[in-house]
């Protein structure tokens, strides 16, 4: 709510959560709040205008296997707000660096933005912004492609640089700068095997996500984010018997 609301009061519409089954036929479960808002990065007109924000179900099968350390789960819900041409970076951070240290009063331990690579320089505007916003330098961490470039989604789509926000160690915001198209898979686009090419966007679009539940574990001062109000009534209700990341996994599945 409180995310939401901040954002409302800073011009943005909020939109509700979309299905968990996408209409978008290239991915078989939503992956990130940006899903439903796919075609707007590319050129089609929102019917909520530039600027909206949301609160979307997710479910990432491909962490799987990670669920029942302190931070991973399969359904998540993610705390995003988008722009479809109406601010970019600047801005972008701005929002972020406020919501989180003004309005929640959270350290920032570090940030980190894109280094370059496959043909897109280091985002050194990022890295200005974020050292005018009195980060100092030896908390603006330079990451690679695997983790500060995100996307595209299924077999194509808007991706791009990112900067990430750690508090207490973990990732808890994902700020992406949806400045390209690519016309294939990521595995394409990390591989470079298919020659497929990034291609500039026309407008330039912001895709952000903060995993809820990552976001109560550090504002509820909890190490897991089993410990949090989201998951503590579903962890009871799991027999004796099973060890801890046993009931951790049920949890997850079960929600
Ligand atoms: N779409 C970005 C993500 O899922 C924000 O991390």
């Amino acid at each position: 709510e409180k995310f939401l609301k901040f954002f409302e009061s800073r011009g943005h519409k909020i939109v509700p959560s979309s299905s968990l089954l996408p209409t978008d036929p290239s991915v078989l479960f939503t992956t990130a709040g940006m899903q439903q808002f796919k075609p707007y990065y590319l050129g089609e007109k929102s019917p909520w205008g530039k600027n909206v924000a949301s609160c979307q179900k997710c479910i990432r099968t491909s962490d799987i296997e990670e669920v029942g350390d302190e931070r991973h789960l399969t359904f998540f819900e993610m705390l995003g707000n988008f722009s479809f041409g109406g601010y970019f970076k600047e801005e972008a951070i701005k929002l972020a660096y406020k919501f989180i240290v003004k309005e929640l009063k959270l350290e920032i331990d570090y940030v980190t933005v894109f280094e370059g690579s496959h043909g897109v320089e280091f985002d050194k505007e990022s890295y200005g912004i974020w050292k005018n916003l009195g980060i100092s330098e030896d908390k603006i961490k330079k990451s690679g492609i695997e983790d500060n470039f995100w996307g595209p989604t299924g077999t194509g789509g808007p991706c791009g640089p990112t900067t990430e926000i750690y508090v207490n160690g973990i990732e808890i915001w994902n700020i992406v700068f949806n400045e390209f198209y690519f016309p294939g898979t990521r595995e394409e686009l990390l591989s470079g095997i298919s020659g497929k090419k990034l291609e500039k966007l026309k407008t330039p679009g912001v895709d952000t996500g903060m995993g809820l539940e990552r976001l109560a574990m550090v504002v509820q001062k909890v190490s897991t984010v089993f410990e949090t109000d989201l998951f503590e009534p579903i962890i009871k209700l799991i027999p004796e018997e099973f060890n801890e990341r046993k009931k951790r996994i049920i949890a997850d599945h079960a929600r």
